[in-house]
């Protein structure tokens, strides 16, 4: 539905009135009303950096979820206020690792012997405690563009490496861009004792793999593939790294939401794709392209959007940037000090990758 035209008319003069104060990120899974809104768009890695790259806004209105607005005030300043405009905007694959349970893994891996040769990989899709955890054990930060490079780096410096908190991320990476095979890898339940593997299998894996997903990315299946296989034919299957293992395998093309943009854009005019990952972005998508006589479907026929980042909408983003314009700072995300030293170390790390 077009968005409320008394709604964009506010959202438009607060934002005036902010002027170089505000600065609005907005992730591609954002609706299209808060889209129009964005300075910029982008995956979690162009996000992380473009708010590391405004160091004189004052104010950076993060149109996302709440790891992201974290991440972002970990690389800021100090002077610097993140804002995420709705509190409720979580990630359910980020809050499937809890400081706690990541810090009983760690004792499980120490009693196995095995954690000094041990280096964490975590996920951008994390708590800033899973990124201080990730920093304090001289582990990086990876994203879903980044997640190979981030691997080759950890192997460089350990035998294995704890993947948090994204099993199909972890696997993917490795069997599919790095050459492992399934057996390399384990995966360790946090609701087990001992993450519900033995002394052995710990010792023999090489990519141990936490227990998390996501429950978007989730759905989709090997049948969804088939399906779409059959009722287009030609059609190319894009899907992000999140999907599981079958579906990754079974797919065309695998990248973050940033190049899945890109494919599309150099996609050959009359080409045909179904895309698999959260619907706000592929709706762009199909839109933007039809003109392009680029057909682009969604991978499954139930609808499926990200439910958190569905949170941030019009209404909380005006109430956010009036709240602003008024001089009254709302949804201030702010991580402590010491949290933050060792967060930023793992992100600088991923920051840094070559
Ligand atoms: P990217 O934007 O890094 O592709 O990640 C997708 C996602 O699920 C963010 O929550
Ligand atoms: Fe989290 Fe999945 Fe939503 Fe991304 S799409 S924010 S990983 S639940």
């Amino acid at each position: 539905a077009p968005s409320d035209p008394d709604l964009v008319a506010r959202a438009r003069a607060a934002k005036e009135k902010l002027g170089d104060k505000v600065f609005v990120l907005g992730h591609h899974y954002q609706r299209d009303e808060v889209i129009e809104f964005a300075d910029v768009t982008g995956d979690s890695f162009k996000l992380a950096r473009d708010a590391a790259a405004r160091p004189d806004a004052e104010y950076i209105v993060f149109c996302g979820v709440h790891f992201m607005a974290e991440s972002a005030d970990i690389l800021t300043g100090d002077d610097q206020q993140v804002i995420l405009p709705d509190l409720a905007a979580g990630c359910s694959m980020a809050d499937m690792a809890t400081a706690e349970q990541v810090a009983e893994c760690w004792d499980v891996l120490t009693e196995a012997g095995i954690a000094e040769q041990v280096v964490p990989v975590s996920y951008m899709n994390s708590s800033a405690d899973i990124k201080a955890f990730t920093g304090k054990h001289g582990g990086t930060i990876c994203t879903s563009s980044n997640a190979k490079r981030a691997l080759d780096w950890a192997f460089e410096q350990g035998e294995k490496v704890l993947f948090l908190p994204d099993q199909h991320l972890g696997r993917n990476t490795a069997v599919r861009d790095m050459g492992m095979s399934l057996d390399d890898c384990v995966v360790f339940n946090p609701h087990k004792p001992n993450g519900g593997l033995t002394v052995e299998q710990l010792r023999n894996a090489k990519m141990i793999l936490w227990r998390g997903h996501c429950s978007v990315h989730g759905r989709f299946s090997l049948d969804s593939v088939n399906d779409v296989r059959a009722r287009i034919p030609d059609v190319n299957v894009l899907v992000h790294p999140e999907c599981k293992h079958e579906v990754v395998a079974a797919a065309d093309y695998v990248g973050s939401t940033e190049y899945i943009i890109k494919a599309l854009e150099a996609a050959p005019r009359g080409s045909k794709w179904a895309i698999g990952t959260e619907l706000n972005l592929v709706r762009r998508l199909a839109n933007r392209f039809a003109a392009e006589d680029k057909e682009i479907v969604f991978l499954d026929k139930t609808v499926c959007f990200c439910s958190t980042m569905n949170r941030i909408d019009l209404p909380h983003l005006v109430w956010t940037l009036e709240s602003l314009a008024a001089g009254k700072v709302v949804n201030r995300i702010e991580v402590d000090k010491e949290t933050e030293s060792f967060a930023k170390l793992a992100l600088e790390r991923m920051l840094s990758l070559p």
